[in-house]
């Protein structure tokens, strides 16, 4: 079995892989197995890879990898999930708490020797997040993850099971109906919300809002940068040493189960 491997995943695991080669998508013959953490797997890739059997991809959105080509051609797709969940969540809340409680701003002022007007003159007026409404959009792992500590906040938690279709879910007129004040938090994929009309509203000032991903990353919409309302972080979710060492054993699982000819443990249907 032949593996090749866009990049050397971390942790322990990784050393139960034989014959990986790294290196990136280009033409090989003799590739079984690849290894993808965020790579766009479609056709032209496929086409350069003609005997490949599996995809094993690092991380638990597979967005990135047409499912449906690799199906077509016979590889399979595995992807990560569940170990990721606890972390996800933690940042959706550090977000959240981050944004509503202006903690970035302070840290900016604190460091550029900026005391202000000091405590009592309320120079960072947040916004409170105990006893707040918190709605949660797709109430899955991750989703559950997060009712669950907001229940530590005190939270009243509404939420929207998941749709099949989520790409533009939270539309203009959706992010219209968003109290004023109210925050966003997304830890999940940037086109699941208009990213022009959330830069709008970002811009007004009426919301705020606490961003890991982006429609088009790395592009980040330049309005947002000199925005205080607005928390962004480069796609970190599940970036912990501990997360990201279970993610790399849960590929490597998938690609010794793939080499035995067991049953992948999570494959991607
Ligand atoms: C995931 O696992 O889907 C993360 O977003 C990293 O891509």
């Amino acid at each position: 079995m032949q593996v090749l491997a866009t990049i050397r995943l971390p942790g322990q695991a990784w050393q139960k892989l034989p014959d990986v080669e790294l290196g990136p998508l280009d033409h090989r013959d003799y590739v079984d197995v690849l290894s993808v953490a965020g790579d766009v797997v479609d056709d032209a890739v496929l086409d350069r890879l003609p005997s490949l059997r599996l995809v094993a991809s690092y991380g638990v959105g597979y967005d990135n990898i047409d499912v449906k080509a690799c199906r077509a051609r016979g590889v399979e797709v595995t992807n990560t999930p569940g170990v990721l969940d606890a972390a996800t969540a933690d940042l959706a809340f550090a977000l959240l708490l981050a944004t509503r409680r202006r903690l970035v701003e302070g840290d900016r002022h604190v460091r550029g020797g900026d005391w202000g007007t000091g405590w009592s003159q309320t120079p960072f007026l947040g916004r409170e997040v105990t006893g707040s409404t918190l709605g949660i959009v797709g109430l899955g792992r991750i989703g559950g993850a997060m009712g669950r500590r907001a229940r530590g906040f005190e939270m009243r938690v509404v939420y929207h099971q998941r749709t099949p279709e989520t790409t533009g879910l939270i539309s203009r007129e959706r992010l219209a109906l968003l109290r004023d004040g109210a925050t966003l938090v997304n830890t999940a994929r940037g086109g699941l919300v208009d990213e022009e009309a959330l830069v709008q509203e970002l811009v007004s000032g009426r919301i705020s809002a606490g961003l890991d991903v982006f429609a088009h990353e790395p592009h980040v919409p330049h309005e947002l940068f000199d925005l205080q309302n607005v928390v962004l972080t480069p796609h970190i979710a599940s970036d912990t040493i501990e997360t990201r060492a279970a993610m790399s054993r849960v590929v490597v699982d998938n690609i010794l189960a793939f080499q035995r000819g067991v049953p992948l443990p999570n494959p991607v249907t």
